[in-house]
This record gives C-alpha cells, structure tokens and sequence, in this order.
C-alpha cells in the first residue's frame, strides 16, 4: 500500500489514507516515567474537591495513578497510594480517623504523609509500624479545592496565586467538575481555538452562549509571564468587543463568563471561570474548575457546580449531534488526537503556540531543569490578563476630527484605503 501522503490528493482515495499514525510520543503518555508524566508532575493538580470528602475517602486515578483523598477526623487532607502497604486492600473502602485513615481489612492507620501509626493485629511492642511506609503526596487545600504534588520532593514548586484569585466585588468558590474520555491535550488544546467559539458555539451548532459570539473574530496570540493569551477582537456595528483568554502551563485556562451581547460599551471584566484540565490517564480527563462569583449575579452553589452548557456527557446523544458542543467536538478528535494526522491553518496558530509551551517544558524536564511556570516566588501574585471589554468607534466626524488633531500635532497619521 501507498504510504500516507497528504500532500498528494486523489478523488476516492480513502483506500490509500486507511492508516493511522500513532499518537506523538512525547506529548501523550502520562504514567510515571514517561516524559510528559514527569513534566505534568511538577506542578500542583487539583486532584478532589473539598466538597467530595466528607464521611468516607474518594478514590482518584491521576496521571495514571490509582489513589485516595481523604480528609482525616483532624481536618488534614491526603492523598495516598491506593493499596495498603499490608496486603493491598483499597484505602477507598478506609475510616478517616482522628490522625491518618485506617485500612478496612486490618485496621492499619497512615497518616497524611504515608507514616503507619497503627498495626493492631500486632502483638504489643512490636516495631513492624515503624518499617511500614504507605505512598503519600503532599497536598494543599484552596478555595474548596485540594491540590497535591506527585513530582520529587526537592523540586516542589510555591503554590502559584494568580490574581484572578482576588477579584473585588467577586468571591472564588469551587464550580464544576466533568470528565472526558479523551487526552487532556486536546482538551486543552481548545483553550487557545478562539475560532472554534463562532463556529461550534454559534454558527454551525447553534447559537450555545450569545449571539455576538456568531460573529467571525479576528485572532492575535501572545506570550505573557504567566503563558500566553488569545485575543479575539469582533466587529459589532460600530462596536468592537474584544475578548481575551489565558493559558498557564501546564494545564490551566481561564476565561470570562459566555454571557457577552456586546450591544453597549462596557469596561473591562475579569475572570470568571479558572479550569485545570487534569489526566487521570492518557485517555481520560477531568476539568476542575473554580469561580469567581458576583452575589449580584443569583447563582446558588448548586448553579455554580453544574457545569456548563455542552461540556459534559449530560445529553442525550440525539440532541448532541443536532447541537454539538466542547465535550462533542473534544472527546470526538480520537481517543487520543493524531497530530500527524491534522492540518493546521493560521487559525490554529494558538494550539500550535500551546503545544511549544508543553513539549519545551517537557524536554526541560528531561534535561533536568525546571520547566517554565514552576519558577513561582512565595507571596508574589501573577499577572495575567482575561477580560471582555466592549468600546465604541467614534462616529466618523470624530474620527476626522481626530486626524486633524493628529496631523497638527505633527503625528504619523494612518489612513484607510
Ligand atoms: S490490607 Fe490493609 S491492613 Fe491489611
Ligand atoms: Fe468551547
């Protein structure tokens, strides 16, 4: 058979294009060793939602990683490997206790940090505890979410505070968690697509979020010290509504709320919605989100938890392909998207960018240096830039007015054609 050669078209030839390349190797896997596991490892993952540990554990797969959250009666998190150090009973089927989560099968106890304090079928005196480890990760709670760390302890990067985290007149609380059965990549991938929000969002799904998002932006990507942005700029009469989103690596988007009608002049917003889009293993993906909420707005927490239109497995299949949305068009590119297989335009200059950030940070890794993003100093906030803000041309005697004024002063004026 012919080798795949998109370069060479022929009519009715998907005989010849049958063949599909494996995924790239370094981008996809995620378990332990692989390079892009030990990359996603050296940054803080949210991993459970305060909210989902109460009473018992909850078990976790992360990066390909069977585990169990829990908050002991103490009020400490952890997060352990998920078979007992004693004979390999789940941890998930456990008793937070006062310090640490006792094993169901024994009634060992490990504390947050993987310390047996407890083997009570032993005789009294023996030291069988003191030899007895149980895999633990350092974790963190903040704003309802609990993050923890699966890297090497010496290289255990400072929490980053973005400052989307503190936005007046707003309060950050937990929001929505939702699954995909694909590769978090492509998950993320969608983050820096503008494009795709006119299109999957508006024109060829109907319209998901507003009608302005129908309108066709155009597109800039930028790099910034916190990753990188799109900037979608739309033309709406003789209004301009100009979006702006942030991507910081690893796996970290933020965006304003869908709610923009561009029909009136506003200033800028800030954040609303921060996403991390965690593997639990290289074909599936959960996106924890928190959210920067206004009172004003009337939402309960219920509302905020729900997550939004189009981004989870919550509709019949039926409505799913008359209307499609980020859950469709995301966990239908493949289990795991082929780039091999793609062919990108300009439009996709912003997953391109992306991808960069990620396969720079994984060869980094390789070589044993710090990835870009994990550099955080202790108590420094990181700028970053989302907002949607709408302005009005001025009328166009203004305009004139304005390069008379412009040509007075003696300025470069440019003109139209
Ligand atoms: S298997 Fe856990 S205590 Fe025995
Ligand atoms: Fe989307």
């Amino acid at each position: 058979m012919d080798s795949l050669d998109a370069t060479r078209g022929a009519p009715f030839d998907g005989y010849r294009r049958r063949d599909v390349p494996p995924p790239d190797p370094e981008l996809t896997p995620v378990g332990p060793g692989t390079p892009c596991g030990e990359y996603l490892r050296r940054f803080w993952q949210p991993v459970a939602f305060a909210r989902d540990l109460a009473e018992t554990p909850l078990r976790v797969r992360i990066l390909g990683e069977d585990l169990v959250a829990f908050r002991d009666r103490g009020g400490r998190t952890g997060l352990l490997h998920l078979h007992c150090a004693h004979r390999g009973a789940s941890l998930e089927y456990g008793i937070p206790v006062e310090r640490g989560l006792r094993c169901c099968y024994h009634g060992w106890v490990y504390a947050v940090d993987g310390r047996c304090l407890d083997t009570p079928g032993e005789p009294p005196g023996s030291r069988l505890g003191e030899r007895v480890w149980q895999g633990a990760y350092p974790t963190l709670e903040f704003a309802g979410l609990i993050f923890a760390y699966l890297g090497p302890s010496d290289r255990k990067p400072a929490f980053p505070r973005y400052d989307s985290y503190e936005i007046a007149g707003h309060t950050l609380i937990p929001a929505a968690k939702f699954t995909l059965p694909c590769h978090w990549l492509q998950v993320k991938d969608n983050s820096m697509d503008p494009v795709h929000t006119a299109f999957l969002h508006a024109l060829s799904s109907g319209y998901q979020f507003t009608e302005a998002f129908g309108a066709v932006p155009e597109f800039d990507w930028r790099m910034t010290e916190a990753g990188m942005v799109y900037i979608a700029t739309r033309r709406l009469g003789d209004l301009v509504w100009v979006r702006v989103c942030d991507f910081m690596p690893p796996n970290v988007h933020q965006f304003t709320r869908e709610i923009e009608e561009a029909t009136a002049p506003k200033p800028a917003s800030r954040p609303v919605i921060i996403r991390w889009a965690v593997p639990n293993d290289d074909t599936t993906t959960t996106n924890f989100e928190l959210a920067q909420v206004d009172s004003a707005w009337g939402l309960s927490e219920a509302d905020v938890a729900r997550p939004g239109f189009g981004q989870s497995d919550d509709r019949p299949y039926a409505e799913r392909q008359r209307h499609p949305a980020d859950f469709d068009a995301q966990s239908s590119q493949r289990t795991i998207a082929v780039h091999a297989l793609e062919h990108l335009g300009s439009a996709d200059r912003g997953v391109i960018m992306l991808r960069r950030i990620v396969r720079d940070g994984i060869r980094a890794v390789a070589e044993g240096k710090d990835p870009w993003g994990t550099d955080v100093e202790e108590g420094r906030t990181i700028r970053t830039f989302t907002q949607d803000v709408v302005f009005r041309i001025p009328p166009a005697a203004d305009a004139e007015a304005d390069r008379a004024l412009l040509r007075a002063t003696g300025r470069k004026v440019v003109t139209g054609p």
